[in-house]
């Protein structure tokens, strides 16, 4: 496995590179999400490049940069286990020299869910998925279901800006107890973790009564509010019942695939999770060729 910083060396060893390339873009401290992709990657492509970069420019002032969780010599030995190829690990001065003045602005699709709340996020994640796209070159870039306003903000960009790849969607790998894989949850203390598995049981709640013939998204958002309500340690910020292709909340129960999902902090940890109705859009490729297409 090569290991590069620079862009220049990154340069070199991608022309050495023969055959297919699948990218797996991430921020690090790996987990079994991030891995699962990096799985897909292999056994669709001749070789897999990952990158991992804590890109400054998606979080907010306020928001957890500098105590973002980072273990790099870790994240190493997973990737050499499972068999990458190159991995890219620059530093912030390297993607944004001084003087730095391009970003990427993918309009609609940003606007509500994570973008509503965090302001400039999807800006940056557009913008630095851009660069790594035009530095490594991939056939196909994968990402996770876990952030699907990422993924529909991605699939819009590459078609947008013509880039000449496949966006592949991943599904969400969950513990044991539900609770979506994340970088975030070492952030959790024993009783917080626990409390954490509420996110999952809401969106499994609205999932019964979606299955019990209620398709109504306002009352869909009602039954994952009130379950939430019940974990003291939950703090809401939003929950959503949305049109899967638009990304804009649903009104009317309309018979269209919907994506339910929520951000809610637990003590100062914000964790996101979702799922999209009916299951059988759980054929994510089927999905996500609808998001993103306004
Ligand atoms: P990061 O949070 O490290 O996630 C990297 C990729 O792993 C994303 O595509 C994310 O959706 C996926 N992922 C995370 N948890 C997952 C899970 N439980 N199951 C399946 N996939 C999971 O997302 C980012 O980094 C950044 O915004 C990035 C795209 C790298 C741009 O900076």
């Amino acid at each position: 496995m090569q290991v590069v910083e620079t862009i220049e060396a990154l340069r070199v060893a991608r022309k050495t590179l023969l055959g297919s390339v699948g990218l797996v873009p991430t921020m690090g401290a790996l987990h079994k999400g991030h891995l699962s992709l990096v799985q897909q990657a292999k056994a669709e492509n001749d070789v897999v490049i990952v990158t991992i970069f804590v890109n400054p420019t998606q979080f907010a002032a306020n928001e957890d940069l500098a105590a973002y969780p980072r273990d790099l010599p870790h994240d190493l030995t997973m990737l050499e286990e499972i068999g990458v190829d190159l991995v890219f690990t620059p530093t912030p001065s390297l993607i944004y020299p001084q003087g730095y003045q391009t970003y990427v602005e993918v309009e609609a699709i940003s606007q509500g869910l994570e973008g509503g709340h965090r302001p400039g996020h999807f800006r940056g994640v557009a913008t630095v998925v851009a660069k790594l796209f035009n530095l490594t070159q991939p056939d196909k870039a994968y990402f996770g279901q876990k952030d699907a306003q990422q993924a529909a903000v991605i699939k819009a960009m590459a078609r947008d800006l013509n880039f000449s790849l496949d966006v592949v969607v991943c599904p969400i790998q969950r513990e044991a107890d539900g609770l979506a894989m994340s970088s975030r949850n070492i952030y959790l203390d024993s009783v917080q973790r626990q409390a954490a598995t509420i996110l999952y049981k809401a969106l499994i709640a609205a999932q019964d009564t979606y299955e019990a013939g209620k398709h109504d998204p306002q009352a869909l958002r009602q039954v994952m509010q009130n379950v939430l309500m019940e974990e003291a340690l939950a703090e809401l910020d939003y929950v959503s019942v949305a049109d899967a292709r638009t990304l804009i909340e649903a009104e009317s129960d309309a018979n269209k695939p919907l994506l339910l999902s929520m951000a809610v902090k637990i003590g100062r940890t914000r964790l996101i999770d979702n799922i999209v109705l009916p299951m059988r859009f759980n054929a994510f490729e089927e999905l996500f060729s609808l998001l993103g297409s306004g």
